[in-house]
């Protein structure tokens, strides 16, 4: 498939997306969705690729949903075509996905962000929910992600006034793993995407589907299912290697096939 909205570009064993309609400050149009779900789905099934970086502009991460295309609507042509379902195909990316925000990142860009596993923030970054300043409010998840996230009291705060966070607000609520400075942001991502491809590809995936339970199940279930696919993982090669690999005092060599 041939992108227009993204640009992709493999760095090793790390997929660097590139949001790609700047004059729309990366608005998250029906295009683009097909095109990044493609790319993500296409990079989850490729053994060379280990982790993934999504990235937009230094002006903005993505402004959001495309307003334009969403306008004239209506109940019933949303509701058939169950818009934006199509979303919890990149959520369900197996592969690590970490999203590197500059600029904006609001409404659906917002819900974008959150959608990957951690996010890396320019000091310019600015998070938000501003629909309701459009007659709705979050449709891609953020009403229930960015409550997980930041608690109740700044989730609903941000979804009832609009108000945007900035990179240090979102560090120290949880909603951002790191600041970075704006000019080397995509540069430490990859760096960052390079050290998760380099672990092991099975355990970072079963790591990563492991951390998510915590978000959809009660603590002792996740307990529980933390304790299976921890002992599944002694059925592993990879866990072989990497604690003889500790014994034997040298780099472990995990299998790349
Ligand atoms: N959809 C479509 N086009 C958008 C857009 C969006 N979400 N955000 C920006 N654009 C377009 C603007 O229309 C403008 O295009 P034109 O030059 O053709 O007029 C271009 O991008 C540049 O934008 P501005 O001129 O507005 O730039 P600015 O620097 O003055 O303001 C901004 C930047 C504060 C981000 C402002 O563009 C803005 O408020 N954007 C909308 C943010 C928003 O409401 N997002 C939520 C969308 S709804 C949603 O996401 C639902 C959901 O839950 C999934």
């Amino acid at each position: 498939m041939g992108y227009e909205t993204i640009i992709t570009a493999q760095h090793g064993r790390v997929l660097l997306i590139t949001l790609n309609r700047p004059k729309a400050l990366n608005a998250l149009n029906s295009q683009l969705a097909a095109e990044l779900i493609d790319a993500v789905r296409a990079a989850d099934r490729d053994p060379g690729i280990g982790c993934l970086v999504l990235t937009g502009s230094e002006r903005a991460f993505a402004a959001g949903a495309d307003i334009k295309e969403m306008q004239n609507q209506s109940y019933d042509a949303m509701y058939a075509a169950d818009w934006f379902a199509q979303w919890e195909r990149f959520a369900a990316t197996r592969k690590p996905v970490i999203a590197a925000v500059a600029g904006y990142a609001l409404g659906g860009g917002c819900e974008l962000a959150m959608m990957c596993d951690f996010i890396l923030a320019a000091e310019n970054a600015q998070f938000g929910q501003p629909e309701i300043k459009l007659g709705v409010m979050p449709g891609m998840g953020g009403s229930q992600r960015l409550t997980r996230v930041v608690g109740k009291a700044k989730a609903m705060e941000m979804c009832l006034t609009g108000r945007m966070m900035d990179a240090a607000e979102a560090e120290r609520s949880g909603l951002v793993a790191r600041i970075v400075p704006a000019a080397e942001l995509v540069a430490e991502a990859l760096k960052t995407a390079e050290t998760i491809a380099d672990m092991a590809l099975p355990i970072a995936m079963m790591t990563k589907e492991t951390v998510n339970r915590a978000y959809e199940t009660t603590l002792a279930e996740g307990i529980r299912f933390e304790r299976r696919v921890f002992h599944a993982m002694f059925s592993t090669a990879e866990q072989k290697e990497g604690m003889a690999a500790f014994v034997e005092k040298r780099p472990a060599q995990f299998r790349r096939d």
